[in-house]
């Protein structure tokens, strides 16, 4: 910064030049002087008898001017306010070496002023002087403008970044409900940042200029919907969040930034991007010097909010560079780390999320069936399910979605509970039917989850679900047996369920990272999931102090886990069984026990598979009475 720059903000009255001046003048430290106050004496009184000046009476001030312009500039520099509307006025002004005089431009609109000034209460003002002042101004060709509709701390943040005094630390693409609030989150720990939001008329509109208004107390956002602008303004080497739908929206972000952006920047995907399109986005930016992290983000709008847990997942360098911010806006963990941390190459960190979203799905069924029973078997209220679900809570099984699931069913409309007149038909973005694929080619048994999908699936044939219901009219009978025994019961399956779809959901982890050479840490993952995300929960804070040092990341094996299970197991068994005989579907909490009980099951039922296989396609078995490395065919009709 040089200390002789002599700083000229120009603009209409009402633009907010003395105020402006002042604030900079206060940042650099150098005087400030009004224009006004070196008016020659025969202009003072022109003005105070009403008569306008004309150019005459403008010439002798503006060459006062420039002999002062000339001295702050030999002395320490200074901030000049001044309307200088035409171009010519400015020519006399710019006596001394363009380097010396930066020319500030506060562009507005006529509306605004107007807006501004009638907002003053009791201030006189005539609107013909404000337009005429409008019809005078020359836009200028040379300097910095300064769109000065925002508030003058923002003003203050546009005219830093254009004189290259501060650049933003951070960047984020796209304004949604989530994004937004990573705004908000990331500002709260101080870091500059600028967002960007595109432009749709009649759709997304000033979205940005919205946003940076709405903080107006905050000095450290700025905001654009020039992609160009937005991507100057970033210190570099940058760090670009972008949070944008996934598919086709995050690859149309990337192909225009990619332009724009300079080698060792690096961009992070914050939304549920498919892994196998994370990694091939990686290959791509690689190809550019751009580094690429694929991230998961849980937690919900709140989440976003007041920390989510983040699960990034990409190059190790990106994860140097861009961590630092990740950490920052992260939920805290028990022992107030972050919970965030570098997941693994490629798509890894969209893996784990998507793996996260899978036990999600088969959490929410198993308490959708278990809502269900209380519901329609047990006769009970909503209102008393959420009483009974809160006792669990306290009961060392707390958690995110146990939390809201209790709360969802205290809610009335008028008289009624709103969960009574919500349709039952689910809707599903992906991640679930992703994990269930997956797991499918790695030859994973992901049955909790994969029941959870499927389950979504056949609420939404509600309209055939009606048909079939009037054509079978199979009877769902109510509870005959001690009710309280049977929520003790419900309480253990519940818990017994959640551990198998946990035990699952890990092991799906633990069977991708070996197959694509992940290196995935399980305990960390685990320690990434106890707080800010949607799947946490007492149980996550036991498996994850479970996973510290173990050396299997199998949960069902874990002497502690043994001893729940066999304390639960009884009540899972009897809770599917009377469920299922009175004629309710408990599509997840069966597939639970069904998964335990052949897990659990030294002789299962594929002898008889791979003997049929055998028969009609010449498959090969191998048996118990030779070794493994053999294989037999048999002729089975002889
Ligand atoms: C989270 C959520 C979040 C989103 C789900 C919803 O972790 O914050 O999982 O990512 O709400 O993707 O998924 P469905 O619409 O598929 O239920």
């Amino acid at each position: 910064m040089n200390s002789k720059t002599v700083y000229i903000v120009f603009g209409v009255s009402g633009s907010g030049k003395t105020t402006v001046g002042k604030a900079l003048a206060k940042t650099l430290d150098i005087p400030f002087y009004d224009a006004d106050d070196f008016h020659t004496e025969a202009n003072v009184k022109k003005m105070s008898d009403g008569i306008p000046l004309n150019d005459n009476d403008r010439g002798p001030w503006l060459n006062i001017l420039a002999t002062h312009i000339r001295d702050w500039h030999q002395a320490e520099g200074a901030v000049l306010a001044c309307s200088a509307l035409k171009q010519k006025y400015r020519n006399v002004l710019q006596s001394i070496d363009d380097h010396y005089v930066k020319w500030i431009f506060l562009e507005t609109t006529y509306e605004v002023i107007l807006d501004r000034i009638e907002a003053r209460q009791g201030h006189f003002f005539k609107k013909e002087l404000l337009a005429s002042q409008f019809e005078t101004i020359e836009k200028p060709k040379r300097g910095i403008s300064i769109d000065a509709s925002y508030s003058i701390k923002n003003i203050m943040a546009q005219i830093k970044l254009k004189l290259n005094i501060q650049k933003s630390q951070f960047g984020l693409i796209g304004l949604g409900v989530m994004g937004k609030n990573l705004a908000k989150n990331i500002l709260s720990k101080k870091i500059s940042l600028s967002v960007y939001n595109r432009q749709i008329e009649g759709k997304e509109v000033d979205v940005a200029k919205h946003f940076v208004n709405e903080q107006s107390s905050n000095v450290n956002v700025l905001g654009f919907d020039d992609l160009s602008s937005f991507v100057s303004s970033i210190a570099q080497p940058r760090t670009i969040m972008i949070m944008v739908n996934s598919g086709k929206p995050i690859d149309m972000v990337i192909e225009a930034l990619l332009p724009l952006l300079s080698k060792e920047d690096c961009l992070i995907d914050g939304g549920n991007s498919y892994y196998k399109k994370t990694s091939e986005r990686e290959k791509k930016l690689l190809k550019h010097g751009i580094y690429f992290l694929g991230t998961g983000i849980s937690g919900g709008e709140e989440g976003a909010l007041k920390g989510p847990s983040i699960m990034p997942g990409g190059g190790k360098k990106a994860y140097d560079r861009a961590g630092k911010f990740l950490e920052a806006i992260a939920a805290k963990d028990k022992k107030n780390n972050p919970c965030c941390a570098y997941i693994g190459p490629e798509g890894s960190g969209h893996y784990v999320k998507m793996v996260h979203n899978g036990i999600e799905y088969g959490e929410m069924q198993l308490l959708a069936e278990t809502y269900h029973l209380l519901r329609f078997y047990c006769n009970k209220t909503p209102e008393q399910i959420s009483e009974i679900f809160e006792s669990w809570r306290s009961n060392d099984k707390d958690g995110f979605l146990l939390e809201i699931t209790a709360d969802i069913l205290r809610k009335k409309e008028g008289e009624q509970f709103l969960i009574d007149i919500i349709l039952d038909k689910a809707g599903q973005k992906g991640t679930g039917g992703w994990s269930t694929a997956d797991a499918l080619e790695l030859g994973a048994s992901v049955s909790t989850i994969s029941e959870a999908v499927m389950t979504r699936n056949l609420s939404g044939m509600k309209s055939q679900r009606v048909i079939a219901s009037d054509a079978y009219q199979l009877v769902q009978t109510r509870i005959t047996e001690n009710e309280v025994d049977f929520i003790i019961s419900l309480e253990k399956a519940f818990y017994a369920a959640s551990i198998i779809n946990h035990t699952i959901g890990f092991d799906l982890l633990t069977q991708a990272s070996q197959e694509y050479d992940w290196n995935l840490q399980m305990s960390e993952i685990a320690r990434v999931w106890t707080n800010g995300c949607i799947i946490r929960s007492d149980l996550m804070e036991r498996i994850s102090s479970l996973l510290v040092n173990a050396n299997t990341t199998s949960l069902l094996l874990f002497p502690e886990i043994i001893t729940i299970m066999k304390a639960n197991i009884v009540a899972l068994k009897n809770i599917t069984s009377t469920a299922i005989t009175n004629g309710y579907s408990l599509p997840v909490i069966s597939a639970a026990l069904n998964y335990f009980l052949t897990y659990t099951s030294a002789q299962c039922s594929a002898n008889m598979i791979q003997a049929q296989r055998d028969y009609f396609g010449a498959h090969t078995y191998q048996r118990v009475d030779k070794t493994l490395t053999e294989y037999f065919h048999t002729n089975w009709k002889n």
